[in-house]
């Protein structure tokens, strides 16, 4: 059965001093919550330290990025054998930032995806609408074009051991988070696409929701049976906070 996964990721946020803080905070917090998996992501710069905090921890390192290739000339880029070798085990990819902000696109994303399976690491394939496309009604069309630019690419057993984050651009740092009812519809709607491939892989692949996640919601959240967990930004730099978002998601029942 597949297992919760809350994600925190800082963004452009963070320094060695907060990451200490917040790493001795989260550990301290967590020490002997189980029931679901907790990672952070941190900016790449700090990853090699953060893996030392998290030396003794059950918490798992992640990256915010990776490039395409593995090595030469492609200046300020970073190989997954480089995350890999600072303990990063997933990697979030195709987050709205980096589709909007760095123009990248579904193929060049399904090529990130590929990179990641070559090297054992497990993408966070970031998936998710406008608030024009939501009003228009294109919010599964949109859905599932991300989603089928990974399984043009690489075929739909490629979802196995990977986990995507739904995640409505317009919740994204607002406030102003989908309903349990609204994000569940979507979580399914992933879910149902995915099995008319192969209903194995569906049952398996871990769908976070992702977009104003905080420690109100995120109880009423969990509770939907198709999401499994969630990405956080904002709410992720703050220990008390980021804490008892993973606690309301080791106690949801499943
Ligand atoms: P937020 O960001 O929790 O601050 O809305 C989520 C994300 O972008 O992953």
């Amino acid at each position: 059965m597949r297992k919760t996964l809350v994600m925190g990721n800082w963004k452009l946020n963070g320094s060695k001093a907060m990451a200490l803080d917040l790493v001795t905070g989260l550990s301290n917090q967590l020490a002997g919550v189980s029931g679901c998996d907790v990672a952070i992501a941190p900016p790449v710069v700090y990853l090699d330290y953060v893996q030392k905090l998290l030396a003794n921890s059950n918490i798992i390192l992640g990256a915010q990025n990776v490039d395409t290739h593995l090595s030469g000339a492609y200046t300020g880029d970073i190989s997954a054998e480089m995350l890999k070798e600072v303990g990063a085990t997933h990697v979030i990819i195709g987050h709205s930032e980096r589709r909007t902000y760095h123009k990248e696109s579904d193929k060049f994303i399904a090529e990130k995806f590929a990179v990641l399976k070559e090297n054992n690491l497990v993408p966070v394939l970031c998936i998710g609408e406008t608030e024009a496309e939501n009003e228009a009604g294109q919010t599964e069309a949109v859905c599932a074009k991300q989603i089928n630019a990974v399984i043009d690419l690489l075929g739909v057993q490629a979802f196995n051991n990977a986990v995507i984050a739904y995640e409505p651009i317009w919740a994204i740092g607002t406030g102003k988070s989908a309903t349990p009812a609204q994000a569940q519809a979507v979580h399914k709607f992933i879910r149902d696409h995915i099995a008319k491939l192969d209903a194995n892989v569906a049952k398996q692949v871990v769908i976070q929701y992702g977009g104003s996640v905080n420690d109100k919601n995120a109880a009423e959240l969990f509770a939907q049976p198709d999401i499994d967990g969630a990405l956080v930004g904002g709410a992720s730099l703050k220990a008390d906070a980021f804490a008892a978002i993973v606690k309301a998601a080791a106690h949801a029942k499943k």
